[in-house]
């Protein structure tokens, strides 16, 4: 079982958004995957309750305090699961600590903005005084344009922070498959969001050294 923490002290960059898209392509892909919601605001909790009407019954999405994290990643990896992705609270949160400590790997997801570049220094290095690999995901792009991605890498460059080779852009169909308990990931139909997280998903895939047989649906640990 492989454990991915989604942290960034920073609100509204993504994080719920990548841990939802993630837990989804893995289960589409066949494998076990769950959501550990350490936000008191349980955001992904309630995306979990609206997605109430689909068959599909991954991702396990739960709410998970602190003190229970350890406990509940024993449970999961008994219950054969594969993947859990733990989505983080904003702010320097002691749940966010406890992912980071806990985690294979650590996500950070960061927009192209100053005020994100600020506090994703705090991010990794927090990440990196728990001995933990970071890399930062750079989301809510705007479409179409390179200098953004260029900015960014080379801020990260100077953190000593790697870089996702995946950039998510502005795309409304993340928002709106949120709305509906869904993700861009969900839909029948061709995005550009979905193809972006299809990507990401294939990077990480490689990054957990999980081999998934997509043309069977079957993950192979
Ligand atoms: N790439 C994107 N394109 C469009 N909307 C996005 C994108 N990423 C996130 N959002 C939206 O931005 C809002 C904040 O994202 P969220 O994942 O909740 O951030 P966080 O968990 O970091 O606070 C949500 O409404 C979400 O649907
Ligand atoms: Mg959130």
């Amino acid at each position: 079982m492989k454990t991915v923490a989604i942290a960034m002290q920073k609100g509204g960059v993504g994080k719920s958004m990548l841990t939802r898209s993630i837990a989804v392509a893995a289960a589409h892909d066949g494998l076990n995957s769950a959501v550990f919601d350490m936000d008191p605001q349980q955001t992904s909790v309630m995306w979990r309750l609206r997605r109430a009407h689909l068959a599909q019954q991954l991702p396990v999405t739960d709410f998970v305090p602190e003190l229970n994290l350890v406990d509940e990643l024993e449970r999961m990896r008994d219950a054969g699961c594969d993947l859990v992705v733990i989505d983080t609270p904003p702010a320097r949160s002691s749940e966010a600590l406890c992912a980071v400590e806990h985690a294979d790997l650590v996500l950070i997801p960061c927009t192209p903005s100053i005020e994100s570049y600020e506090q994703v220094h705090r991010t990794s290095k927090a990440a990196r005084m728990a001995g933990k690999r970071s890399i930062a995901v750079l989301n809510l792009a705007t479409p179409n344009s390179q200098t953004e991605a260029r900015v960014s890498r080379a801020v990260f460059e100077s953190f000593e922070l790697e870089m996702a080779p995946v950039v998510l852009h502005r795309r409304a169909q993340h928002r709106d498959a949120g709305a509906e308990g869904l993700t861009a990931i969900d839909a029948i139909t061709e995005s550009k969001a979905k193809a972006e997280i299809g990507k990401l998903w294939t990077w990480l895939c490689s990054e957990l050294s999980f081999q998934v047989n997509v043309a069977e649906g079957e993950g192979l640990r």
